[in-house]
């Protein structure tokens, strides 16, 4: 059976509302940590100029197959498996002008985080953009009490997982030669983070 997200269903509108301009002139985009498939195939649907890849950890390709089989789409790719803190993955990738991830920063340990941003570094090509959906802190503070429980319920399932602060993936960004460029507040105390690669 085919798994089920329900906060995809909440979510893809107001994401796809943002990302739609956002990725009007993208060509091919790197989903990490595409979860169900969910968001591939309704947000690829929409936007049949770019192929989307979906990746993931291996133990979630048979669900995201499901998905993309049901769906059959000519501009979405079966799942590659990416683990973020494996380098060999990394350099079997092609390059890609945009990256997408939903929800992810906050289940991986802060080692992962790192990884994730060295990763996307080395694929995202120039003018690139990294676009990154989720709940984050500023100044190490919450945005909402809804969120501190949130946090409080992830660290309690994985002490390495929680709210990532927006100050430290910028600096991550940075290093990774990434500008930002939007930061979008999103419903439910979610916002959309933009970096875009410098062009040299
Ligand atoms: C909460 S789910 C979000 C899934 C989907 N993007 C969504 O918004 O519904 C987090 C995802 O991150 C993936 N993930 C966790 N740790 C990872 C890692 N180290 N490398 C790559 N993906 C990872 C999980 O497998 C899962 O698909």
């Amino acid at each position: 059976m085919k798994p089920f997200a329900e906060s995809c269903v909440q979510n893809r509108d107001p994401i796809f509302k943002v990302i739609k301009p956002l990725f009007s002139r993208s060509r091919r985009l790197l989903e990490i940590g595409s979860g169900t498939g969910q968001h591939a195939v309704y947000f690829a649907k929409e936007m049949p100029h770019l192929i989307w890849q979906t990746s993931d950890l291996e133990e979630n390709h048979p669900g995201i197959r499901l998905w993309l089989r049901e769906a059959q789409l000519d501009n979405v790719r079966s799942p590659v498996a990416l683990a973020v803190c494996d380098r060999a993955a990394w350099s079997h990738l092609d390059t890609y002008d945009a990256v997408f991830s939903a929800n992810a920063v906050h289940i991986m340990s802060e080692e992962d985080v790192i990884c994730l941003f060295a990763g996307i570094g080395e694929i995202l090509e120039p003018g690139g953009l990294l676009v990154l959906y989720g709940p984050f802190n500023y100044n190490g503070q919450y945005t909402s009490d809804s969120n501190a429980r949130f946090d409080l319920w992830l660290k309690e399932r994985d002490p390495k997982s929680g709210i990532r602060d927006f100050e430290w993936l910028d600096e991550l960004a940075s290093q990774a030669t990434m500008n930002l460029n939007q930061d979008v507040e999103m419903p439910e105390n979610n916002r959309i983070l933009v970096w875009e690669k410098q062009i040299d």
